[in-house]
């Protein structure tokens, strides 16, 4: 917004295009500006459809919008507009709700805003600015997430801390329903209905260094070499080997609760889900309650029986991913007692849950995840512990365990430093497009989530499934052009890995094994073997990930993709 005239720019690609655009227009400056970046959900990615959009400029008032998030009744609105003279230009479901203010508009763009968002089905989070009110921002949330920033002489609004935190500490969340009316030195909050709120402003914890990529050339591999130190950050002041204790401040009001509880259900997406996996095998192992794992995107519609008992556990990293926020809704409103186990702080899974457990694993900006997944297996194991250790674990075992914890840091360590090796051994194979990866036991989790990496930064395609059901069809696929990847470390189900990767071999196929340091007899059995330290069985998942996503890692390298950024992913899936 400049001199009352606001100015529009759009470009199609990467944010750098956006700033070449704007570096060539005239007098591109001002104090009040909008922006979004668009992962397209209705509409192709063009200039046409790319935000911000606005009512009719001859005809309209001059409003212009962004969004994020999904207007589910477009269609209905969309026509009831046309009806009304509106022409559209874009195929997006965001259009219709800035033509839709434009058509509520009277003078007051925030009244505006809560009539058209009392009409709207859907999920948003929106910023909208008009020409005739100047000095005047309009935000509002439901199902998206959104904040605003409070610094010195001016507001920043965003989806995730980590735009904001640049400028100031300061910041408050908005709930679900939340309008506010910004202004250069003031704001307002209200329901859509117009009833007052006040917001909670609170010190953001963060630190600027922890977002900076310093001497790596990616994100992911930063993170993937930070793994150490993110996990002795989510352990600290948390375990007590000597006296066998788990220490989780967020949960112990409800401890006598959580140990009495009949069944687990952790729910989660992507990775997380993955984690959330590996935390049912923990939770039965050790803490010896009934537990089941589900994606949130199922578990929210399929109707779910919670009884008296019941725990509903979210594994989320950003907190936002809108399936697990509404399966979390849903088991609650059905009577379960939720749980969070979170990455960003003051996140809508963190605010939305009866207690949780951060991560404390420090911002994670690549999209692939990585560090976040080994928070939340950590912190998976420590909450079995926990409860185990209240219900039927002896002190003793829980000690040792726990003192095999404290040196799960430097065991990753000592895998990251294989890196060369594995990038060496990863270029004889990226050539292939279809891999297999095998696992069982703690395992299988590791191989889906090996998988799931593979695809998604270097495009190749790749399936994960327990070792045993390979047999059962995708063994079909095997010839001397498929690579497997066995997770094969010595554990209860050794042996009987050994003989399907004798399964694999007979076939032609060629096999990368990740196996104990000293498992020298491996090797005969297989072309490539990446060693990790010798831990016990319910801790092998915290190091013999490391490989594959270091695998991953190479291979989208290696094949020239953008491994920070890969196409069609984000790092937040806040639309269903
Ligand atoms: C996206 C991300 C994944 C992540 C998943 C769940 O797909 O790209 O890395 O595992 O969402 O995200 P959450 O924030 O809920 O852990």
């Amino acid at each position: 917004m400049i001199n009352s005239k606001i100015h529009l720019a759009r470009a199609v690609g990467r944010v750098r295009v956006l700033e070449d655009v704007l570096s060539k227009m005239d007098g591109f400056h001002g104090s009040l500006g909008i922006a979004h970046t668009r992962w397209a959900t209705h509409g192709e990615p063009s200039e046409r459809n790319a935000h911000p959009h606005s009512d009719d400029e001859e005809k309209g008032h001059g409003i212009v919008l962004i969004h994020n998030g999904i207007i589910e009744n477009y269609t209905v609105l969309r026509k009831y507009l046309q009806e009304r003279g509106h022409k559209f230009t874009s195929e997006t479901d965001t259009e219709v709700l800035v033509h839709l203010i434009g058509e509520l508009y009277d003078g007051d763009l925030e009244a505006a805003v809560q009539s058209a968002l009392r009409e709207v089905t859907g999920a948003y989070a929106i910023a909208v600015i008009c020409r005739e009110e100047p000095d005047v921002l309009v935000i509002a949330r439901k199902g998206s997430p959104l904040m605003v920033g409070v610094g010195k002489d001016e507001y920043i609004v965003a989806s995730d801390s980590s735009a904001i935190v640049a400028h100031t500490t300061q910041a408050f969340y908005l709930d679900d329903y939340t309008v506010a009316r910004l202004t250069r030195d003031d704001f307002r909050t209200t329901t859509v209905d117009n009833v007052p709120i006040t917001p909670q402003i609170r010190e953001l914890e963060f630190d600027l260094g922890q977002i900076e990529l310093g001497d790596y050339e990616h994100y992911m591999l930063k993170e993937i070499f930070e793994q150490p130190e993110a996990l002795r950050l989510c352990l600290k002041g948390r375990i007590n080997p000597r006296e066998g204790q788990v220490v989780l401040g967020g949960i112990s009001e409800l401890a006598r609760d959580l140990v009495k509880s009949k069944r687990i259900v952790f729910i989660g997406q992507g990775t997380a889900y993955h984690a959330a996996m590996i935390g049912e095998y923990l939770m039965e192992e050790l803490a010896k309650i009934p537990t089941e794992v589900e994606f949130s995107s199922e578990f929210r519609y399929r109707n779910p029986i919670i009884e008296d008992g019941t725990v509903l556990i979210a594994i989320t990293q950003s907190g936002e991913t809108a399936d697990t926020i509404a399966a979390l809704q849903e088991g609650k409103q059905r009577g379960a007692m939720t749980l969070g186990i979170v990455n960003v702080v003051g996140s809508t899974a963190s605010r939305e849950t009866d207690a949780g457990i951060y991560l404390r694993v420090g911002p994670e900006i690549g999209v692939a995840s990585t560090k976040a997944f080994l928070g939340q297996v950590m912190v998976a194991t420590l909450l079995a512990t926990f409860i185990g250790r209240r219900r039927y674990l002896a002190a003793d075992y829980v000690s040792s365990l726990l003192s095999e914890l404290q040196t799960i840091p430097d065991c990753i360590e000592k895998v990251t430093k294989l890196s060369d090796e594995i990038r060496d051994v990863t270029a004889k194979y990226t050539d292939r497009e279809n891999w297999l990866f095998l696992g069982r036991g703690y395992n299988y989790p590791v191989a889906l989530e090996g998988a799931l990496k593979l695809k998604e930064i270097s495009y190749i395609h790749a399936e994960g499934m327990p070792a045993a059901e390979m047999k059962h069809g995708p063994i079909a696929l095997i010839d001397k052009h498929m690579p497997v990847v066995f997770v094969a470390t010595r554990n209860s189900q050794y042996e009987k890995i050994v003989s399907n990767i004798e399964e694999v071999r007979s076939r032609g196929g060629q096999v990368i094994a990740v196996a104990t340091e000293g498992d020298d007899q491996i090797r005969q059995h297989c072309d490539d073997v990446f060693y990790v330290p010798d831990v016990s069985e319910p801790l092998q998942p915290l190091v013999t990930v490391v490989p594959l996503q270091l695998l991953a890692y190479h291979a989208a390298v290696i094949r020239g993709k953008d491994v920070d950024k890969p196409r069609n992913l984000a790092k937040s899936v806040t639309v269903e």
